[in-house]
């Protein structure tokens, strides 16, 4: 498994606007989706398909290169909190579909439950796939999100995972279970608490999204 935290300093910025206590909840909400903008930008480097060709411009014939809108490119936003961080996905990446996954973490044993699934029975063949989720902590959410895809027909190197803050027992989890998995953060933070929060983190993603 690969980790990158992509060294921008637009990164840095949003991420500190994120960790700010007292940043009230539509501009945390704009900051999350901002960063993910630029988090989902560059992750797809080097990553989507591409279809070259020549094309005539008003003064000559150009060599192109254009997306290849035939080869299925996904994203699964995991709510709540994914919905802001992954809000700009489908309109910097042509020719996406959007499925929505809902996962809830229960406060006292930190187990997830899926709420909502509209994940395809199966992925089109060659998919690749975003997976947006702000907070990776103790990894339970991100496990039970990846294991639904990969059920799907989806192998690993064909899913990037897009996230805010990771920490180190998520990532750990992640490295054991998804070899050839890309995580790609905002930043990792060191710890994570008894109560399931990644420290320092940003608090509660959902919350400080939708009030
Ligand atoms: C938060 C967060 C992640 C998950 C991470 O979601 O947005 O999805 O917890 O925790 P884990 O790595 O320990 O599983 P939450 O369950 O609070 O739902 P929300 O997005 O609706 O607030």
């Amino acid at each position: 498994m690969l980790v990158f935290v992509p060294p921008h300093p637009l990164i840095k910025h949003w991420v500190s606007v994120l960790r700010n206590e007292q940043t009230p909840c539509p501009i945390f909400k704009n900051a999350m989706a901002e960063l993910g903008r630029l988090l989902v930008y560059e992750a797809s480097r080097d990553w989507l398909p591409i279809i070259t060709g020549e094309i005539q411009s008003p003064m000559g014939v150009a060599s192109v290169e254009f997306i290849d809108p035939r080869e299925p490119v996904a994203i699964v936003p995991i709510l709540r909190a994914g919905l802001a961080l992954a809000e700009h996905a489908p309109s910097i990446l042509p020719a996406t579909k959007t499925y929505h996954l809902g996962v809830s973490r229960d406060e006292e044993t930190l187990q997830p439950t899926v709420y909502l699934n509209k994940l395809p029975e199966k992925f089109p063949e060659g998919s690749r796939v975003f997976v947006v989720d702000p907070m990776l902590a103790t990894g339970g959410t991100i496990v039970a999100a990846l294991d639904l895809i990969k059920e799907r027909g989806v192998d690993n190197t064909q899913i990037k995972v897009v996230c805010a803050v990771a920490a180190p027992p998520a990532l750990q989890k992640l490295s054991e279970k998804f070899p050839g998995l890309h995580v790609y953060a905002g930043i990792i933070d060191p710890t994570v608490n008894d109560k399931g929060f990644i420290i320092p983190g940003l608090g509660d993603a959902g919350d400080r999204s939708f009030g």
